[in-house]
């Protein structure tokens, strides 16, 4: 950790944690157990991000399209969450860590719901740090649910149409008043962004690397933050700061 330069530190870092069932699969367990050491990287990669004073953290851990798998394992990864966010609520209160959620939480089980509320509740007044979990979250419906509202805006005469620009769109997203991720991470060697964030990730850096998710601990997360500190971010096409980058 000693090489990571604190002045060059992405302010939001957004993780697609993927590879779960390939890491069960290779050791003939079932997938739930790979969920399982999954949701001890979320407990490391959090408590990591924290360390070395990352504003920002993003994680998805569960797209509407997860809803078409197996009903038990669609239970297990709630079960999973319920447990993580009722045995991490100590810690984040102790480190400053503010959970929220992002997605059509409405979908999720009731009790699911409940644990959410209460532990954002419980940790809204921390500041050090924001962990925000994208549950049945999809970027298109994401941006569908902002154009709607908008549309309602100019239906009811409150916006019109020459007011609609950048900063109205990213203000009814999700993520309003977040700055946008500088960093995206995908495990598991897919390269893809399925759906995640489409519209904030527009000048992020992206890392890959085939690393499965529950293997995704300090060293290798220490290496995607080195690997953002080394590249060079072009602010405008001469490279230097001032305009937007490209
Ligand atoms: C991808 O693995 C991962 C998920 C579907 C969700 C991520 C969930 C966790 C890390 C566990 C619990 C989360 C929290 C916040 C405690 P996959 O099943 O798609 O893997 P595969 O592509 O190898 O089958």
């Amino acid at each position: 950790m000693e090489d990571i330069k604190a002045e060059k530190l992405p302010r939001h870092v957004a993780i697609i944690m993927d590879g779960n069932g390939r890491w069960a699969k290779k050791r003939a367990l079932n997938r739930i157990r790979g969920h399982e050491e999954g949701a001890e990287s979320v407990r490391e990669i959090v408590r990591v991000s924290r360390e070395i004073g990352i504003p920002f953290l993003t994680l998805y851990a569960f797209s509407e399209e997860n809803w078409k798998r197996p009903g038990y394992e669609i239970q297990a990864l709630m079960n999973l969450l319920k447990r993580f966010l009722r045995s991490e609520l100590k810690e984040m209160l102790t480190n400053g860590i503010r959970l929220q959620a992002i997605g059509r939480i409405h979908k999720l089980p009731e009790d699911v719901q409940e644990e959410l509320r209460k532990t954002a509740r419980e940790t809204s007044r921390n500041r050090d740090m924001v962990l925000t979990l994208a549950l049945s979250y999809g970027s298109r419906q994401e941006i569908l649910d902002a154009i709607q509202g908008i549309a309602k805006g100019v239906k009811a005469g409150k916006i019109s149409p020459e007011d609609i620009n950048e900063e109205l769109i990213s203000s009814g997203l999700y993520t309003e008043g977040m700055p946008e991720p500088d960093l995206l991470i995908r495990t598991s060697a897919e390269y893809r962004v399925s759906n995640f964030l489409l519209w904030q990730i527009a000048y992020a850096e992206m890392y890959f690397t085939p690393t499965l998710w529950p293997e995704f601990r300090k060293q290798e997360y220490m290496e995607a933050i080195r690997e953002y500190q080394r590249r060079e971010r072009r602010f405008g096409a001469t490279g230097e700061r001032g305009g937007r980058e490209t």
